[in-house]
């Protein structure tokens, strides 16, 4: 089996991966980062969304080897020095989620928004989160976490 170099969280991480093998599945079995969730496997529910070179991306749908050159983040990332992110902060103090599952990737698209727009309108945080289902309808909460963490400073 092919051996692939991915830059995961600001580290080099050599493994496995058979030809055409999602990022998805790369980083959940084979280097056992399972806070990228895997929904539809379809590319239409964003429970997979990580960040690759800053922008959102479906890693379901994304071949690990298409990634080879680039900087991934997961959401085990996010936290540093012992301090959760901020956005993970602001999910957590909004209760935005009720099973979770939905919420690693919801952080990670807004994570990408912020960057691009850190003063978000509520209009630009629908359409950039349109992609993200939540089951246990959340939406409001996460609207409020993400207005939360666009008050503070995103690291
Ligand atoms: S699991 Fe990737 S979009 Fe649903
Ligand atoms: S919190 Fe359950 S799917 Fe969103």
């Amino acid at each position: 089996m092919p051996t692939i170099t991915l830059n995961v969280n600001g580290n080099e991480r050599k493994t496995e991966a058979a030809a055409g093998e999602s990022l998805l599945s790369v980083l959940r079995y084979r280097l056992g980062l399972t806070g990228t969730k895997y929904g539809c496997g379809e590319g239409q529910c964003g429970a997979c969304t990580v960040l690759v070179d800053g922008g959102a991306t479906r890693s379901c749908r994304t071949p690990a080897e298409a990634c080879a050159a680039k900087k991934i983040v997961t959401i085990e990332g996010l936290a540093a020095n012992g301090k959760l992110h901020p956005l993970q902060q602001a999910f957590l103090d909004e209760e935005a989620f009720q099973c979770g599952y939905c919420t690693t990737g919801m952080i990670m698209s807004a994570h990408a928004l912020l960057a691009r727009h850190p003063q978000p309108s509520d209009e630009d945080i629908v359409d950039n989160m349109d992609g993200n289902v939540c089951r246990c309808g959340t939406y409001p909460r996460v609207m409020a976490a993400i207005r939360r963490a666009a008050g503070g400073k995103i690291g």
